[in-house]
């Protein structure tokens, strides 16, 4: 499809790869996606090829990478659900962890060295030193972070004993849709905010649950750091167009630098359909941290990445854009 450097995007039939993916077309890259499909979406992989399979598949991987002389991997592919990773406790080590391991040895069989990883806030687990700066300490309160820190943990040292150049994004809440309206969050089931919201207030039907408005915070829900994906896109790119190759790692938050509360984007929801989000009071969820949010300055300073979309009323805006162009083409989100 694309004429540019390849570059296998695991992931790339996801809610953020294929948003990344599209960035990258527009950068002149050719995204190559790898993604077994088992929450990503064949409809979404539009600005590049798709590679159907798993991960942890290394004859296959290394297969894909090969035949698209790909040089670098942006390895987005995972289980990223807080509440269900207890459930799913040696799924999400496999996935996450074993599947980062066996991707990495595809790389070696294919002398790639460049891998940017798409880490999570999950790994900081409860701090009272806000905003988060990438230095503070670890301490993930869910499986989920914990895999996801664990994944991190191996990547550094590959890169000081294989010498990968490693980048960590550690996303925080990434949110909104493409502002064209092509793509946008779908998850089946939806269990993030934003997009319940959005689809509560449309249907007006069942409520949307509201877990815990008795967190310390000055509202009562809790805090979060919501992100565009246009933004969290553009510093994949920005990422891999950083010169020269270089050995070792490098830890960034990607986040908005903003806490927004629950009450916060239920507001905004109301204000941009201009008609009420039904809600009910529903008690906190375990695994949730009460309030969370970055210091961005680190890739501000390193990359010169902005969020520059990322105002709650941008983010809320372009989800219910793509939320109404996905029901009107009945694209199930
Ligand atoms: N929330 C509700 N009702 C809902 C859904 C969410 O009140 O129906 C609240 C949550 O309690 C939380 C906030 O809205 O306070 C945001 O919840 P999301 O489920 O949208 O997102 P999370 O903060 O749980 O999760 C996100 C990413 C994870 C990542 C986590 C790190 O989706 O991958 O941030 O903190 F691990």
């Amino acid at each position: 499809m694309g004429t540019g450097p390849a570059v296998i995007v695991t992931g790339g039939a996801g809610y953020i790869g294929s948003h990344t993916c599209k960035a990258l077309h527009a950068a002149g890259f050719n995204p190559v996606t790898i993604d077994n499909l088992s929450t990503g979406h064949p409809w979404a992989v539009q600005w590049g090829p798709l590679e159907v399979g798993d991960i942890r598949d290394t004859d296959f991987v290394s297969d894909v990478m090969s035949r698209h002389k790909a040089g670098a991997v942006l390895h987005l592919a995972g289980l990223s659900l807080v509440a269900e990773s207890a459930r799913m406790l040696p799924s999400y080590y496999d996935c996450n962890v074993s599947g980062t391991i066996a991707l990495v040895a595809a790389m070696s069989r294919c002398s790639i060295f460049k891998i940017i990883y798409s880490s999570s806030s999950a790994v900081y687990g409860v701090s009272a030193d806000l905003p988060l700066t990438e230095d503070q300490p670890v301490n993930p309160i869910s499986v989920y972070g914990r895999t996801k820190l664990a994944a991190e943990n191996f990547l550094r040292d590959a890169a000081r004993t294989v010498g990968l150049d490693v980048t960590i994004l550690r996303y925080f809440n990434a949110a909104g849709a493409s502002d064209d309206g092509e793509i946008g969050e779908c998850h089946l089931p939806e269990t993030h905010l934003v997009p319940r919201a959005i689809l509560a207030t449309l249907s007006q039907g069942e409520p949307l649950s509201i877990f815990g408005t008795d967190h310390p915070t000055p509202d009562g829900t809790c805090i979060r750091d919501y992100v565009h994906v246009e933004d969290v896109a553009d510093a994949h790119v920005m990422t891999l167009q950083r010169s020269g190759h270089k050995t070792g790692s490098e830890t960034y938050n990607l986040g908005s630098g903003a806490g927004i509360s629950v009450w916060e984007v239920l507001n905004a929801v109301e204000r941009i359909l201009d008609k009420p989000v039904p809600v009910a009071v529903a008690s906190r969820r375990e695994g949730d941290p009460t309030a969370i949010y970055a210091s961005t300055d680190k890739i501000q300073r390193d990359l010169g990445w902005m969020p520059h979309r990322s105002t709650i009323d941008r983010i809320v805006g372009s989800a219910i854009r793509w939320h109404r162009r996905a029901a009107a083409h009945q694209v199930r989100t």
